[in-house]
């Protein structure tokens, strides 16, 4: 989400004729999207924005995001930030920015008008031609005990089906492969149409896949409580949809998952993946565990070894709990002691990893099909270039394939296969097979 928050502002910016800077230190404005999900990124931010300020000192400093509301945060940066703006205000305050860089303002353009609140109808200034970011939610109404989201970012609100199926037609007709829906919780998408009537994910879902091209539907993210049968149906059917999907489960202690307030127990967590199994058996899952909550025991942190193993995900983002301000889990003891959690972050790396190495053996010999989206290069000790295709497959598996002759930059953006020859827990590797504008 903030990578489109970004490309969005971007967009807004443009209208005013901003350009791009080249360097940081020679930019007039400087905007900083912040994510206060852990506080390791929170300090992260606030040193590099300090940074930031030593070496542009003549820039304008806006700071947007999960932080931008945060009075602590706000008398940390007083010195640094020149501007606070919640992205929830963003159509509503950017003229503030204007008024502080008006040295850069020559030739403004009037702003559009009718434009206030609607900051995920702004069409963004995408980064990429043919992988693209269409934000269809935004916030959330969960309020897991851990996070800072629905503080963040507010209440769930969904855009109109009508403007994300438009959005969505116009990238694939201008050659877009890869459309990423992104929300807090897709799953919860509730949007209103023309006629007041409201649409589920699903619905949403297979409209996008009826569009005529070829090109793939990647989610994120999914809560396991709005997993419903016409949802699983709906991913099973489109043929667009990539198979793999990820599915937070948090953790596999029923007492930890209570804490968390997750509203479901690993025992109907475990009921939808069956389901998910039997109508979809190539279905590729992963997920998110947080490790070392408040009052998360040895036998805690078992359960949560034992579903991964039931569950067989093939991808894991492995999180050590940290305690947020304003959560509910803040006001609870943080009692494990880093180094555990640092040990059942290992230790859960290691069982998935170990899972995910069998399963992709599967790939062996496969041509598999790739959006390519970068070239990588290696030199060797002799100064030998090696140069490699990279993208990502329909299931969302990292894919590299050697490029035996030419540099490949025309690549990029185009459909390729890769016979695969090595795999490994998070990649699987070969030599670059076909490149083809139709595969
Ligand atoms: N500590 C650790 N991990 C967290 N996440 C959210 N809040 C916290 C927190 N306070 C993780 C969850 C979520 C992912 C995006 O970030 O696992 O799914
Ligand atoms: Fe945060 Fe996701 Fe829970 Fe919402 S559902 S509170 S975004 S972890």
């Amino acid at each position: 989400m903030n990578h489109v928050d970004a490309e969005i502002i971007s967009y807004t910016l443009s209208e005013r004729n901003y350009k791009p800077a080249k360097d940081c230190a020679k930019a007039n404005l400087i905007v900083v999207v912040t994510c206060g999900v852990r506080n390791s990124a929170e300090e992260r931010i606030v040193s590099w924005t300090q940074k930031l300020k030593t070496q542009s000192k003549n820039s304008v400093i806006v700071l947007t995001g999960c932080l931008s509301h945060r009075e602590d945060i706000k008398t940390r940066l007083h010195e640094t930030v020149d501007l606070f703006i919640p992205i929830e205000n963003w159509m509503a305050r950017k003229d503030e920015i204007f008024s502080l860089t008006h040295n850069v303002g020559a030739g403004l353009k009037p702003a559009p008008t009718g434009e206030k609140n609607c900051f995920y109808q702004i069409l963004p200034q995408r980064a990429s031609t043919f992988q693209a970011y269409i934000p269809i939610m935004t916030g959330c109404n969960n309020f897991c005990s851990y996070c800072v989201v629905p503080y963040a970012r507010g209440r769930e609100k969904s855009r109109s089906p009508e403007s994300i199926i438009n959005e969505a037609e116009q990238l694939v007709k201008k050659g877009c492969k890869e459309l990423y829906l992104l929300g807090q919780n897709v799953n919860s998408y509730q949007g209103k149409d023309k006629n007041n009537r409201i649409w589920n994910f699903a619905r949403l879902l297979k409209n996008i896949n009826g569009i005529a091209g070829n090109f793939w539907i990647r989610f994120i993210s999914s809560h396991p409580k709005d997993i419903t049968e016409k949802f699983i149906e709906t991913y099973a059917n489109c043929r667009k949809v990539s198979s793999n999907l990820h599915l937070p489960i948090q953790s596999g202690s029923n007492k930890i998952l209570g804490l968390m307030n997750r509203k479901y127990t690993r025992e109907n967590y475990l009921d939808i993946i069956s389901k998910i199994r039997r109508r979809y058996p190539q279905a590729v899952l992963s997920t998110d565990i947080i490790v070392g909550f408040p009052g998360e025991t040895d036998k805690d942190f078992r359960d949560s070894l034992d579903i991964v193993k039931k569950v067989g995900f093939e991808m894991l983002f492995s999180l050590k709990y940290s305690s947020r301000p304003e959560t509910a889990a803040q006001k609870m003891k943080d009692s494990v002691p880093p180094a555990i959690k640092i040990a059942r972050q290992r230790k859960l790396d290691q069982v998935w990893k170990k899972i995910a190495l069998a399963k992709n053996k599967r790939f062996l010999g496969q041509e598999i099909k790739i959006l390519v989206d970068r070239i990588k290069t290696k030199t060797d000790n002799h100064g030998k270039i090696t140069r490699y295709v990279q993208g990502k497959s329909f299931e969302n598996k990292d894919i590299q394939g050697l490029i035996k002759s030419g540099k490949g930059n025309d690549l990029i953006g185009k459909w390729a296969t890769v016979k695969i020859s090595e795999t490994t827990a998070v990649a699987l590797r070969g030599e670059l097979a076909r490149v083809k504008k139709n595969i």
